[in-house]
């Protein structure tokens, strides 16, 4: 399917008056993505519209997309490796390039040994730090059938979500200095690699090699957003094309987060007192949703 792209000029808020290629991307994935590390081990199939990436001793794989953004709702559709999938990460993330400031908005699939749990790690990167991590038990089996992650990131929020569902919500703030990705413009990335070092029980369970390859699948990638051209002024939306601009949770998805938080979340970084003896990172006095 081609992608359709317009070009639209206008001011959302006055720090954000911008012009940019507006563009909604589905479909097939060759038109979006290409595969960067691991040769055959990622593989492109049913002429683009499954992308499989496998892991065995000698490498991983992985893949970007061929464009960057500077904000967008972006979705994608993950089926992780079945079985005993100790030992492996599987990931789906936004990633700026610039050396400047080091930007990341990760999905981080962390595999177990038949019938254990994944955990679902996540974690915001921004102006070269990290330590913003929450972790999820899923309510489903995520190597039975293919399930949506979405990420939403516009100028005040990020959200994560599972099936429509918001498990996690960091948020900007104009009262107080918040570390926010707003100005790098990221790429999507998926990668399949060994992490046995940490991964599964902290590391204690290493990959079981005999079991190797692994696989994982990912399907039907879009994205509403602000493709960045370099050289050219960065993005800006027409609001008509664009309600993800603007998104915030409505009461129904603040009920829904909060169910996930009671109910699913296993590490919260802003829960963990002993890491930050000396007062949390201020972010944290702005995360709204609580149990
Ligand atoms: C793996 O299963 C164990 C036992 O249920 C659990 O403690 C752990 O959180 C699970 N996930 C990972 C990635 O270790
Ligand atoms: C690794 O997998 C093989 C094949 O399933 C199994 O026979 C073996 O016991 C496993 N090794 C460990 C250390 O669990
Ligand atoms: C593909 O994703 C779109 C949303 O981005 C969704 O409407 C559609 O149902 C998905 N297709 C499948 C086969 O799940």
């Amino acid at each position: 399917m081609p992608s359709s792209c317009s070009k639209t000029h206008i001011s959302l808020l006055v720090i954000f008056l911008f012009s940019l290629h507006l563009c909604a991307h589905a479909g097939d994935l060759d038109q979006n993505i290409e595969i960067n590390w691991g040769n055959d081990q990622a593989q492109m199939l049913n002429s683009g519209q499954l992308l499989t990436l496998s892991l065995d001793r000698a490498s991983g794989s992985g893949f970007q997309s061929k464009n960057e953004y500077l904000f967008g709702k972006f979705h994608m559709q993950l089926k992780l490796v079945p079985g005993n999938s100790a030992g492996t990460v599987t990931t789906y993330y936004l990633r700026s390039q610039g050396s400047t400031s080091w930007e990341e908005i990760d999905f981080e699939f962390l595999g177990n040994l038949s019938g254990d749990p994944y955990i679902l790690h996540t974690n915001i990167y921004t102006q070269g730090n990290g330590n913003r991590e929450q972790q999820f038990y899923l309510w489903f089996d995520p190597t039975a059938d293919f399930h949506t992650y979405s990420i939403l990131w516009n100028p005040q929020f990020i959200i994560f979500y599972v099936d429509d569902i918001p498990i996690r919500e960091y948020k900007n703030s104009v009262s107080i200095d918040i570390p926010f990705p707003t100005k790098e413009p990221m790429r999507i990335h998926g990668s399949l690699w060994d992490g046995e070092g940490w991964a599964t029980r902290g590391g204690s369970v290493k990959t079981n090699w005999t079991e190797a390859p692994f696989t994982a699948s990912y399907r039907n990638f879009s994205a509403n957003a602000c493709v960045w051209s370099s050289g050219a002024s960065p993005c800006a939306v027409n609001s008509s094309d664009a309600t993800w601009m603007t998104q915030v949770l409505d009461p129904k998805e603040v009920e829904k987060l909060k169910w996930v938080v009671r109910n699913h979340m296993i590490y919260d970084y802003c829960a963990d007192s002993k890491r930050f003896p000396d007062g949390f990172p201020p972010e944290c006095a702005v995360t709204v949703i609580k149990e």
